[in-house]
């Protein structure tokens, strides 16, 4: 599948940025009454789209959720808010990172409770892969967020051909018995 279009702008990270807030309800928690690991995921999904929603300015699909720290558990009637932005745009395809906090409504306190990123590709009414918008940086921070991404991506290449030599290997094993 080849992309159908030229890049036709830049956005800043700025004007991607995303927020959602949910209040954990005992659909969303398992046996314990903490916020069930799948159902943070979809929620982490969601956010992120926004953000490349917001840069492409297309339809997006999910391409990968290839980083995610479950680091304190989100517990029943809590206040949950997810923040996305765009790390890194490249050629079809955009990395979004997402951070989650909960917040207990009795004491106000805040807890970071995950964080992930994932990968989107945009793509045009007719399915087609669409070239996104490259990202500009206006801050150290996210300055710092763009050249990580890169290497994530990097790493995220070396892992798809290991696996694929893999499976390879496995195949001819299976095919020589
Ligand atoms: C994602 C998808 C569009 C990629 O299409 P493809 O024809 O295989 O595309 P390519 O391998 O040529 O890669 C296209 C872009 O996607 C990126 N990409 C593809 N697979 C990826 C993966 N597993 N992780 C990260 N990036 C990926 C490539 O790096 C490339 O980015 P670039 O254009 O910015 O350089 C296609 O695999 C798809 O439609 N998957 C299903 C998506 C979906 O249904 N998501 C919801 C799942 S529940």
């Amino acid at each position: 599948m080849s992309p159908n279009q030229e890049p036709v702008a830049t956005r800043t990270v700025a004007s991607t940025q995303s927020e959602m807030t949910e209040i954990i309800l005992p659909n969303d928690t398992n046996t314990l009454g903490n916020l069930l690991g799948g159902r943070l995921m979809h929620f982490i999904d969601l956010t992120g789209a926004m953000a490349a929603y917001r840069h492409s300015r297309t339809n997006v699909v999910t391409a990968a959720m290839d980083h995610i720290d479950f680091i304190e558990p989100v517990h029943l009637g809590d206040l949950l808010t997810l923040k996305s932005s765009v790390n890194r745009a490249f050629s079809t395809s955009m990395e979004v990172g997402v951070k989650v906090w909960a917040e207990n409504t009795q004491t106000g306190t805040v807890v970071h409770v995950a964080s992930a990123y994932l990968v989107f590709v945009a793509i045009d009414k007719n399915g087609r892969r669409q070239k996104v918008p490259q990202l500009i940086t206006e801050t150290a921070e996210e300055q710092r967020r763009y050249n990580d991404a890169l290497r994530r991506r990097e790493y995220r290449e070396a892992e798809h051909a290991r696996r694929k030599q893999e499976q390879k290997a496995l195949d001819a094993v299976k095919a020589g018995t």
